[in-house]
């Protein structure tokens, strides 16, 4: 893996294709690697990586340099074209697929993302392989910077009605983890609502929930906020309840990692303690689901694989020394083990509604049908 300087991803024009004014994912015309961003690194430095062959590709993934569904996705379909730029048999293509798809197994986008590929790919000469990948990889990309786009203009709806009940008010939005332009191709899928809601001039502020273990909400969405100049506030994950009790917050935006085909949701951990604390306190919740993310082979939430990872995540903490190194400090007994599941599922009862590319849905099978019939023939 070659690490890049950091001025390789140097701010941009934010512009209608590139809102935030960079991407978790870039690929320079005709180059057959791609370059990410480095998620480790973040909130202290934006440093670009290179990844230029399929091992690259699964050890970013896998050890969550590149995180966050969409992104997973279309990084993985990248791989899988590396992989073909290597070797194009068919034995080769069966071992690439089975090794991305095992880096990460709850965000379904990486097993659609690698299905998609290989199916374009499959039928036709092993010569033109590797570049039908290419091109099905960058046809990925640019579906979904145009599917964040389109959650974001419905989920605006939903914004601008809280804002004219406000009166001026700003709107306080709760999330999660990190459902961002950093999730994704373009916009986000959470995050896409507020952004065009800061655009059209609606005030909006953010709680961030810190989200331990990884701290995906300190480290990158109060990252994203604070390059697009939004107001926001990080709060410990256990603080949701209070704020929703005392009123501080309106609505509650979160992204998915897989939908099942009844609606209930599979999201970062913390996320169904957000939707009872919501719930129980009136607070809409909705959750920006890019179609790819629904998953309607699965009957329930019961169904859907959640990663665990090392308990070291949860009893170390991770950041920079006081001289700016990178450090991990132990804040548990040495001898005390620890769980860490990654995602939990929040039942479709909890849910208000899923913010699609096609428009709102209720969080119900009927729902979730009426707007895609086509994955429920
Ligand atoms: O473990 P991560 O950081 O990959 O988890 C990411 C999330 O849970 C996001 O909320 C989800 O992928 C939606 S991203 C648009």
């Amino acid at each position: 893996v070659a690490a890049v300087p950091h001025d390789t991803n140097p701010p941009r024009a934010r512009g209608p294709d590139d809102p935030a004014g960079y991407r978790a994912l870039r690929r320079a015309t005709g180059r057959r690697e791609i370059e990410v961003i480095d998620q480790r690194a973040l909130p202290h430095v934006r440093a670009g990586i290179v990844l230029r062959d399929a091992a690259d590709v699964e050890r970013a993934i896998r050890d969550m340099w590149v995180r966050g569904a969409p992104l997973i996705g279309a990084v993985g379909a990248y791989g899988l074209a590396m992989a073909l730029d290597a070797d194009s048999g068919d034995a080769a293509l069966a071992r690439a697929h089975a090794a991305l798809d095992g880096t990460r197994p709850t965000a379904v986008n990486l097993r659609w993302a690698l299905d998609r590929v290989r199916a374009r790919v499959a039928p036709l000469a092993r010569s033109d392989r590797a570049d039908a990948a290419w091109a099905e990889a960058d046809a990925i990309v640019a579906e979904d910077i145009a599917i964040n786009h389109a959650i974001g203009q419905h989920g605006l709806a939903l914004i601008e009605a809280i804002a004219a009940r406000n009166g001026g008010r700003p709107v306080e939005v709760m999330t999660h983890c990190n459902a961002g332009a950093l999730a994704t191709c373009g916009w986000g899928t959470a995050t896409a609502p507020i952004y065009l809601a800061q655009a059209r001039g609606i005030a909006v502020r953010v709680w961030v929930s810190e989200t331990r273990p990884r701290l995906q909400g300190a480290g990158l969405t109060a990252w994203e906020m604070r390059e697009r100049g939004i107001g926001h506030r990080i709060c410990v994950d256990a603080a949701a309840g209070l704020l929703m009790r005392r009123g501080a917050v309106d609505i509650v935006l979160v992204g998915a990692d897989r939908v099942a085909a009844n609606g209930d949701l599979c999201n970062k951990i913390g996320t169904y303690d957000k939707a009872l604390a919501a719930h129980d306190n009136g607070v809409p919740l909705y959750v920006g689901l890019p179609s790819p993310t629904l998953d309607a082979a699965l009957p329930d939430g019961q169904h859907i694989p959640i990663e665990t990872r090392e308990a070291r995540e949860v009893t170390c903490v991770h950041g920079l020394g006081p001289d700016g190194t990178p450090t991990s400090v132990r804040v548990a007994p040495p001898d005390s083990d620890a769980v860490n599941y990654a995602f939990d599922i929040t039942p479709a009862r909890l849910v208000t509604g899923f913010i699609t590319e096609r428009g709102i849905a209720p969080a119900s099978r009927d729902g979730l049908a009426g707007l895609f019939p086509e994955r429920y023939a």
